[in-house]
């Protein structure tokens, strides 16, 4: 029998992750969002999941570490994708990548002016390629969460971040000022287990697109 490993991570997704997997027929034994194992047994003998840091998913995929994966697609152009097969739009973690600033910050003045902005983000390669592409330069500060705070306290001018129900940047008196890109949770694999493990990768990759078609 191949064995299959299957990379997720705690946190938002995993919660629209865990119904998905489980009407593609694959449910991880204990829950793992409580439990502090990291890797956990499945309804399958042959199949299991590891639990790890989000912005780890890929790497543990990419190097067959785990055989696929769940992954952001923020998380994933931050990684660079090398090395994963992406097949399928999972059509969950659905959010919108933006850059924000405080509301009181004339921001397109400031892009009209060639104002050169200090950007606080934790995507620093999308960041990046933002402003890029729109001829700005900018200083790109990296942090590891929390940016909302990074305009309050003069550490940055705007952030780029992800909104999901707005209600963070409200509640910290930030606003949107530009839409980057619309962000959802990916399904990844590794291109040697699919090949060595055809088998029975297939099957659950198609049990895993007809749970996504049947969800909408
Ligand atoms: C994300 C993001 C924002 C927040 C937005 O963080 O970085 O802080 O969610 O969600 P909202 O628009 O619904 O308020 P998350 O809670 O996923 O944690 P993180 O900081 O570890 O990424």
């Amino acid at each position: 029998m191949q064995s299959l490993t299957i990379a997720l991570a705690k946190g938002r997704t995993l919660e629209e992750a865990l119904p998905l997997l489980a009407r593609a027929g694959v449910a991880p034994a204990e829950h793992p969002e409580t439990s502090r194992k990291l890797i956990i047994g499945s309804s399958r003998p042959d199949l299991r999941f590891v639990i790890v840091r989000s912005a780890d998913v890929p790497t543990y995929v990419q190097y067959g570490a785990a055989d696929l994966g769940v992954s952001g697609k923020d998380v994933l152009l931050e990684h660079g994708g090398e090395g994963l097969y992406q097949p399928l739009d999972l059509g969950i973690g659905r959010c919108t990548m933006v850059v924000a600033a405080r509301r009181d910050f004339d921001y397109a003045g400031a892009v009209r002016r060639g104002a050169r902005l200090r950007i606080a983000t934790k995507y620093v390669a999308t960041a990046r390629e933002h402003f890029a592409g729109k001829g700005m330069h900018v200083d790109l500060i990296r942090l590891y969460g929390s940016m909302e705070l990074a305009p309050l306290v003069g550490l940055a001018d705007a952030i780029v971040d992800l909104v999901s129900s707005g209600n963070t940047l409200k509640a910290n008196d930030l606003v949107a000022v530009e839409e980057i890109r619309p962000i959802s949770a990916r399904l990844i694999v590794n291109p040697a287990s699919l090949k060595l493990k055809r088998e029975s990768m297939q099957p659950l990759l198609e049990a895993i697109a007809m749970a996504v078609r049947a969800h909408g």
